[in-house]
C-alpha cells in the first residue's frame, strides 16, 4: 500500500535563473517529512539537481520500512525493531515485510508451508558450485549462484501479475539459505547438507552450514534464536545502496533473482554489509586495549583513510537501534555458551573511548549494527567469510519486498541518474599516424607479449589444483 501524499499549496520561494522563476511543490509523507517534487525540474528547466550519493534525494516512494535517524528508530510497516526481536521470528517478519500485515495463524502456517516447498534449488544449479576453486569468497559464490536462480526461474515472466511476484517472494525466501549454507560448504570442501522441512529458517540454516552426512548434529535452541534475531535484524533498512541496486536493476523489468544477485553483489563492500567481517579484523589488528587510541587517532587522521569499522551511518545520528539489540543479544550469547571473548571485551572499550571523543560526537559517530556482530556470529561458530552472507540471507528479504513494491506500482519509470559531464567536448577525431606519442609501429597480428605475473601465478595455481585433482589429492 503506497503512502498517502498530499500536495502542499505553499511553495519554495521562487528562484531566479536566467531570469525564469522555478516553481516547485512540497510533498509531505506519512511522517509529516518534506520533499521537494523536482520531477518536472529538467522537463521544464533543463536544469538539474547534483547529488552524488543521494544524500538529499529520495529514490522512491516505499511504505515497507522507516528510520527515524535522529531518534535511533527503526520500523518494519510500522512495527518497532524491539518488539519483532523479542515477540516475533523471522515467518512473522518475511510475512510482515513481503505481505504487508503480521500474519494469522492461519497465514503463517500457509506461509511457512510456502517457503518451505521452495528450499530445494535445482540439482543442476547444484553443478555450479563445482565450478568453484577451494578457497572462493563465499560471497563470491552467492553472487553467482543468486543470479545462476534467473536461468532457472525465467519462464513465469509475467511480473505484472501479483501472484507472480508472491511467488518470486516465496522462491527467494526459500532458497537464499540453502544457497548461503552451499556456498560456506563449497567454499569449506565439505558435502552440501539438504534443508529440512522440521526446521525453520535459521535452524535449517545453521543445520545446512554444520550438519555434515557422518554424523548427528544437534542444534543449540538458544544459538539458533540468536541467528534468528540476526536475521530478524538485517531484514530491511529501506533505500541503502544494496536494496537501491536491487530497485535500479528491477526498474529495467530485469529478472528478479538477478536483481537481488546485484544487490548481494552491492552489499558485499566493506562500507555496507562486509563491514561486519572487516570489525573483526580490526579487532584483531588492536589487539589490545592499550592500542585503542592509537587506533581512534588513526580514524580521525585525513591523511589515513582507515576508519573506524562497524561506526557511522549514513541515516542514524542518534544510536543504531540494531547496534543495541545486537550488543545486549551478544552478551547473552557468550553467556550461554560459556564463552568468554577478549574481542568483546575491546569492542565496548572501543565503543566507550570513540563516543567520549570529540571527533565522533560532532560527527555523531555511533556504533552501527556491524560493530557487534560478528562477535556474536564469532560465538555461533560461522566463519568470518560467511558474516556477509548471512547478513545478505536476512536482507534478501527486505530485498524482495522492496522488489516486489516496486514491480507493482503502476507508475515506476526506469531509474536513469542524469550525470555532470566533466570530461572534453566535441572534438574531431585523430587518425593513429597523428596520435600524441605514435611510434609509427604496425601492430603484431596476434599480442606476443607474456601474460602479466599475475595472470601466470594464477593460472600456474589453477594447474596445480587441477593435477593435484587429477592424482586424487
Ligand atoms: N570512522 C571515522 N570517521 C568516520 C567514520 C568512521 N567509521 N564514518 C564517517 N566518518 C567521518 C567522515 O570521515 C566524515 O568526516 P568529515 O566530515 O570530517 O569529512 C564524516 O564522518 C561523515 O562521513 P561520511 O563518509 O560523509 O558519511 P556517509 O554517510 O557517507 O557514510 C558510512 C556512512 C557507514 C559508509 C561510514 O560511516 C563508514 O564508512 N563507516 C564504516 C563502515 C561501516 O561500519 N559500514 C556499515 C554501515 S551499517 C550496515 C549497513 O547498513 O550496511
Amino acid at each position: 500500500m503506497a503512502p498517502t501524499w498530499r500536495l502542499l499549496t505553499s511553495r519554495l520561494p521562487p528562484t531566479h535563473t536566467d531570469g525564469r522563476v522555478i516553481d516547485l511543490p512540497f510533498l509531505k509523507d506519512a511522517t509529516g517529512a518534506s520533499f521537494l517534487d523536482v520531477r518536472k525540474l529538467y522537463p521544464t528547466t533543463q536544469i538539474c539537481t547534483y547529488d552524488p550519493g543521494f544524500n538529499s534525494t529520495a529514490s522512491c516512494a516505499s511504505a515497507i520500512t522507516f528510520i527515524d535517524g535522529d531518534k535511533g528508530r527503526l520500523l518494519y510497516r510500522g512495527y518497532p525493531i524491539e518488539d519483532l526481536a523479542e515477540h516475533g521470528d523471522m515467518a512473522d517478519c518475511a510475512h510482515l515485510l513481503i505481505r504487508g500485515v503480521l500474519p494469522t495463524r492461519k497465514q503463517r502456517r500457509e506461509f511457512q508451508r510456502e517457503v518451505r516447498a521452495h528450499r530445494l534449488v535445482h540439482e543442476h544449479l547444484i553443478r555450479f558450485f563445482h565450478g568453484f576453486n577451494h578457497d572462493a569468497h563465499p560471497m563470491a559464490i552467492l553472487v553467482s549462484v543468486v543470479g545462476a536462480l534467473s536461468a532457472f526461474y525465467n519462464d513465469d515472466h509475467d511480473y505484472t501479475d501479483p501472484a507472480t511476484r508472491d511467488l518470486a517472494g516465496m522462491r527467494c525466501v526459500g532458497k537464499m539459505p540453502t544457497l548461503a549454507a552451499y556456498a560456506y560448504k563449497t567454499a569449506h570442501g565439505q558435502p552440501i547438507v539438504y534443508p529440512r522441512d522440521d526446521l525453520n529458517l535459521a535452524q535449517n540454516l545453521m543445520y545446512m552450514i554444520f550438519a555434515l552426512p557422518t554424523r548427528p548434529y544437534d542444534l543449540d535452541p538458544v544459538a539458533c534464536r540468536c541467528l534468528e534475531v540476526i536475521l530478524m535484524l538485517h531484514a530491511d533498512h529501506e533505500q541503502n545502496a544494496s536494496t537501491s541496486t536491487v530497485r535500479i536493476a528491477g526498474s529495467s523489468q530485469a529478472n528478479p533473482f538477478a536483481c537481488i544477485a546485484a544487490g548481494v553483489a552491492s552489499l558485499w563492500g566493506p562500507a555496507h554489509g562486509g563491514a561486519n567481517e572487516a570489525v573483526l579484523s580490526m579487532l584483531e589488528e588492536i589487539g589490545t586495549v592499550d592500542r585503542i587510541p592509537e587506533c581512534v587517532a588513526r580514524a580521525k587522521s585525513k591523511t589515513d583513510p582507515f576508519r573506524l569499522m562497524g561506526f557511522g551511518h549514513r541515516v542514524y545520528k542518534q544510536t543504531d537501534p540494531r547496534a543495541r539489540l545486537m550488543r545486549n543479544m551478544c552478551h547473552k550469547l557468550l553467556d550461554h555458551l560459556k564463552i568468554e571473548d577478549p574481542l568483546l571485551d575491546l569492542a565496548m572499550e572501543l565503543e566507550k573511548v570513540a563516543l567520549s571523543d570529540e571527533y565522533f560526537i560532532k560527527r555523531k559517530l555511533y556504533p552501527n549494527v556491524d560493530f557487534y556482530s560478528g562477535i556474536c556470529f564469532r560465538a555461533l561458530g560461522i566463519p568470518r567469510e560467511m558474516f556477509t552472507v548471512i547478513f545478505a540471507v536476512g536482507r534478501s528479504v527486505g530485498w524482495i519486498s522492496q522488489w516486489i513494491e516496486m514491480a507493482g506500482e503502476n507508475v515506476s519509470r526506469i531509474s536513469r541518474p542524469r550525470q555532470m559531464y566533466e570530461g572534453a567536448l566535441e572534438r574531431p577525431f585523430v587518425p593513429i599516424s597523428e596520435r600524441e606519442g605514435d611510434d609509427g609501429d604496425e601492430e603484431d597480428p596476434i599480442d606476443s607479449r607474456p601474460d602479466s605475473a599475475d595472470d601466470l601465478h594464477h593460472l600456474g595455481r589453477m594447474l596445480s589444483v587441477r593435477i593435484a585433482n587429477s592424482h586424487g589429492a
